[in-house]
């Protein structure tokens, strides 16, 4: 017999126990998480997703990026299956709710169905994409730009890290290249929870955020190529110092945001001094950057004005350097039927909720693309995240997963 899914509620319990428990593969002493995609961490935590999934009665298949999907069976098996999930990689120094929050409110949804004995008319299909974060192979959201073919397989393989180890030797090394096609696991549509990432929910006392947009995003990597001297005996005037120019650089970044704000965001957040010695001039530094913008314009302006100034301080300086753009993502505009979805199951769960924009980056963004897409977002600690502190209420994770639940039995059908 079938409890009313209209009345249904996840186990906010076990929701919790489980974001705690998989916390443990790559944690931190700060109570943060390190768990870099493809890294021995990331093999552990799949392999508990694998055998969670697999108890929950899902099958369970790995994709030729390490994509994981598992299916729970519908009442119409030849209707593709509603996507549901986010990622389990974290950044080096990441927290226990980014992407993990919204694999494990999946898994908590079948669970929950389970329990309940309710049948979707669609199947169901929790996802953990790969490289979500994008801080150890570039860019972000790697595996689903492969699944929608926004990139080539064959060249996210060939991706390397910073010790050179591609992409595809990572994914071997875990046991995670599986045989299936890339893109041959369809789905009807996708829903993401997610923390906010950002203070606008916790400042207003809003638990839900219905995601509407994605911000665009354009990276960046840098090489600036100075002239290596002594400290002491080169003349101010004749230096070609790589890193005051980085600095340049760094400010021209901070002002083309601010200056075409309030909604864009600039930064610098890698930068390697080549040889680094206190009395050595910097003669060669690596660095990235970033832009991120919800409007296309925006994101054309500002990169023209950068390649502008960057061209104009490496001529005043008499130094080379190059700015290759190496991703652009495009802003995302979610499906309204599915932010509508979203709307209506927190009104019938009496949880106030607000539009919103994404400011991080999303594997839904790259899903948007394909199939109709939304996401649903929490607040979290200070709006803090990409940092060990961050942090989410247990109230907060369990409203944004019944918020899910709703969503899906809408989307996929079997609520009534
Ligand atoms: C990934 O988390 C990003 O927003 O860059
Ligand atoms: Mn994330
Ligand atoms: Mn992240």
């Amino acid at each position: 017999m079938s409890a009313p899914a209209s009345n249904l509620t996840i186990n906010a319990d076990r929701l919790w126990s489980t974001i705690i428990e998989t916390a443990r593969f790559g944690g931190t002493d700060k109570g943060g998480v390190r768990r870099l995609t493809l890294s021995e961490e990331d093999r552990q935590v799949r392999d508990w997703f694998r055998a969670a999934c697999e108890a929950a009665g899902c099958t369970v298949t790995v994709d030729g990026l390490g994509n994981m999907f598992a299916l729970r069976p519908g009442k119409d098996m030849t209707k593709p299956p509603l996507g549901i999930g986010s990622h389990l990689d974290t950044q080096p120094t990441g927290g226990k709710f980014d992407g993990v929050l919204g694999v494990m409110a999946a898994l908590e949804v079948v669970r929950t169905l389970n329990d309940a004995g309710i049948e979707t008319d669609a199947p169901l299909c929790i996802c953990n994409w790969t490289n979500e974060e994008g801080s150890r192979f570039a860019p972000a959201m790697m595996g689903s730009a492969g699944y929608v073919a926004d990139l080539p397989v064959a060249d996210i393989l060939a991706r390397t890290d910073a010790e050179g180890v591609s992409v595809g030797t990572a994914l071997d090394a875990i046991g995670y290249r599986g045989p299936e096609e890339v893109g041959a696991q369809k789905l009807s549509g996708f829903l993401e929870l997610h923390i906010e990432q950002g203070p606008i929910l916790e400042a207003e006392g809003l638990p839900i955020g219905v995601v509407e947009h994605g911000q665009g995003i354009i990276w960046y990597d840098g090489r600036i190529t100075g002239f290596e001297s002594h400290t002491g005996s080169t003349p101010m005037h004749l230096r070609k110092d790589a890193l005051a120019t980085l600095s340049e650089i760094v400010l021209a970044i901070e002002a083309l945001a601010k200056a075409h704000g309030p909604n864009a965001v600039g930064s610098v957040g890698e930068a390697v001094i080549a040889r680094p010695s206190r009395n050595v001039i910097p003669g060669e530094i690596a660095f990235s950057g970033e832009f991120r913008t919800p409007d296309a314009g925006i994101l054309d302006a500002l990169d023209k004005a950068l390649q502008d100034k960057v061209k104009e301080i490496a001529a005043r300086r008499k130094v080379d350097v190059r700015l290759d753009t190496i991703w652009r993502k495009e802003p995302t505009h979610f499906d309204p039927v599915m932010t509508g979805a979203i709307a209506a199951a927190a009104d019938r769960l009496g949880l106030p909720h607000r539009p919103i924009v994404s400011g991080a980056g999303h594997d839904s963004f790259h899903l948007a693309t394909l199939v109709p897409t939304a996401m649903i977002f929490v607040p979290c600690k200070d709006g803090v995240s990409h940092n060990e502190l961050e942090s989410a209420k247990p109230d907060d994770c369990a409203a944004g997963t019944n918020v899910l639940l709703h969503a899906v039995l809408a989307v996929a059908g079997g609520g009534a």
